[in-house]
């Protein structure tokens, strides 16, 4: 019999992520998927289908009144989540909240202060902080292995254009994608990132241009103490999901990179054909499962939470200043 104490949880969202983190907690076994709350009839009902959840609301204050929930799962679009963040602070609860944090800069400091003050727990949805390839990655950077680490190359790339409802909510390129990038290499480097300059267009998916986006983005990047960075995103991979990284030390360089969803490689005459992940949900299975488990340990134990409100406030803050400079085509400092 397991008598360890488990975390009662709801999600709020359950669409493409919030489906995701509500069968990560429905696996874990230090946590209950108690709830989800959802406008969207059929979203709940698959909740229900494949998880089994017993309560589900189409409001998600039904979540944050039930005091048998001690954590959130917010999955909502984005520019819902400071309103939804701002009433489970209210509550009493737990929170992990998907990227961006919220959907400006303010609202994100408002978040911070408030977290800061209610000593509340909340964890944001970086998940490459978790991908055994980058915490490799990182655990040989903080032991020397490369030396000092000058420079950062790093590339997303999405298999496609977003759906056209999604747009609008996303905060556009350089927030929706380019901020997993920028807490990437802001944590790899372990520095913060004091200047940026952009280049946007849309190079393929027209429809972008009416809706005031890009999808073909690039960062040049310096570092408080002067190293480099650069930064390619994209939403032009022709139908996989391509995400590298590449660290240069002074002595050796670690390069993270894993094309394969599958560790097997089939050779015939014609070469060598690896199985490539096409989304995000499939390249980092596996680091979307270990955050989730970092949220349920973390509540339980105490702990302090590894990406909190701060690394939201301040990835959304480089986000928006790299959307800055593409539009004014000029460098842009960070405070
Ligand atoms: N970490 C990642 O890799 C990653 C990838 C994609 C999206 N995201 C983030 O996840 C969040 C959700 O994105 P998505 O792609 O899952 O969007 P989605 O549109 O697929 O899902 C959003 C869900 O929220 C529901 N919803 C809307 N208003 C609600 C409300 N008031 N209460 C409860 N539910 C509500 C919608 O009905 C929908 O089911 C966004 O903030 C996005 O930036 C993160």
């Amino acid at each position: 019999m397991n008598n360890r104490k488990r975390l009662n949880c709801g999600v709020i969202g359950v669409g493409r992520l919030g489906y995701q983190h509500a069968m990560n907690l429905a696996r874990n076994n230090r946590a209950n998927l108690v709830a989800v709350a959802d406008p969207n009839e059929d979203a709940r009902d698959l909740a229900v289908q494949d998880f089994g959840v017993e309560k589900t609301y189409d409001d998600y204050h039904k979540i944050l009144e039930d005091p048998d929930i001690q954590g959130v799962v917010i999955a909502t679009p984005t520019k819902q989540h400071y309103k939804v963040l701002v009433d489970t602070i209210n509550a009493g609860k737990s929170i992990f909240v998907e990227k961006p944090i919220t959907y400006t800069v303010e609202e994100a400091e408002r978040i911070l202060e408030q977290v800061n003050s209610t000593n509340t727990y909340l964890q944001v949805g970086f998940m490459r902080r978790f991908d055994p390839g980058h915490v490799s990655a990182k655990q040989m950077i903080e032991a020397g292995e490369i030396g000092q680490p000058i420079y950062i190359h790093d590339c997303q790339r999405d298999p496609n254009g977003p759906p056209k409802h999604y747009v609008p909510e996303s905060g556009g390129l350089f927030v929706d994608m380019g901020i997993h990038d920028l807490d990437c290499v802001r944590w790899l480097m372990n520095d913060e990132i004091v200047s940026i300059y952009a280049q946007g267009a849309v190079l393929k998916h027209q429809y972008l241009k009416e809706m005031d986006d890009v999808d073909q983005g690039h960062m040049l990047i310096t570092f408080a103490n002067n190293t480099l960075a650069d930064i390619e995103i994209s939403r032009n991979a022709n139908d996989i999901y391509d995400v590298r990284t590449e660290v240069i030390g002074t002595k050796s360089s670690v390069y993270i990179g894993q094309h394969q969803l599958t560790p097997f490689v089939k050779v015939n005459g014609q070469g060598m054909t690896y199985n490539l992940a096409n989304w995000c949900l499939g390249r980092f299975e596996k680091a979307y499962e270990l955050e989730i488990a970092a949220f349920v340990d973390g509540v339980l134990n105490g702990e302090e939470s590894p990406v909190d409100a701060f690394d939201g406030m301040i990835g959304l803050k480089l986000a928006m200043a790299a959307t800055a400079s593409y539009k004014q085509k000029a460098v842009v400092k960070i405070e």
